[in-house]
């Protein structure tokens, strides 16, 4: 004789379905699952510090890393660096980034990677904020200091992306390079910032 499901049973088959997939959606978003495909990771970095902190991310994440250059490179010379950021703070000027992002809309995520300069939050990431509209997206900052800390750089994130939804950040000791320290962030200690990385992400529910 053929099997001819009852109309009772396909109902509860029906309400067991939708049950089934209302709980898994909402056990992603208990464990705080971010999409990783929509993960752009941006930053800037001069001796390389800030950049093994994006790799780290990269590798607990996933992710696209993109690398914030300018149109005109900064000097080589420290000094000279220093001098010119000091004034580009003092007059606002915002220095064009040769860096282009073609989809940024695509991205739901966005971490924001940038070493601490003159206290602040570095010229080329405020071209970047300026640019770029970030306005509905969850923002998550990432630094390495010369060991003077943050400064003023997440109040200055927070301006310049009102509308973000902006995670706590990340920030530990790199390199300083007015006393010729240049990449810190490298063997033993890139495995130490790794577990620091780990635990933040964490904290933040990314993970
Ligand atoms: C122009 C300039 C200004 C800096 N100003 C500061 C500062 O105000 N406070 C601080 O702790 N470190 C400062 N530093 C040190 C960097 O924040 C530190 O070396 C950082 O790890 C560099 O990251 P990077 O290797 O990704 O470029 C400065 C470095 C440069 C080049």
């Amino acid at each position: 004789m053929k099997y001819k499901p009852s109309f009772t049973l396909l109902l509860v088959a029906f309400f067991g379905l939708i049950s089934c997939s209302s709980n898994a959606q909402e056990q992603d978003a208990a464990t705080g699952e971010i999409d990783k495909e929509n993960i752009l990771l941006v930053y800037l970095s001069r001796t390389g510090n800030t950049e093994a902190v994006a790799e780290i991310i990269q590798q607990e994440v996933g992710g696209e890393m993109v690398q914030l250059k300018l149109q005109t490179p900064y000097p080589e010379n420290y000094d000279a660096i220093v001098e010119q950021v000091d004034k580009e703070n003092e007059t606002g000027y915002l220095p064009p980034l040769k860096t282009k992002i073609e989809d940024i809309q695509d991205y739901d995520t966005v971490f924001l990677g940038f070493p601490t300069w003159d206290m602040q939050l570095p010229p080329p990431m405020k071209s970047f904020l300026n640019e770029y509209d970030l306005s509905g997206k969850t923002v998550i900052p990432f630094n390495t200091n010369g060991g003077y800390g943050l400064g003023s750089s997440i109040q200055q994130v927070e301006e310049l992306c009102p509308e973000c939804n902006i995670l706590d950040a990340f920030s530990t000791k790199g390199g300083l390079e007015r006393d010729g320290i240049y990449l810190a962030i490298e063997g033993e200690r890139r495995d130490q910032v790794h577990a620091e990385v780990t635990d933040w992400l964490q904290s933040i529910e990314i993970q």
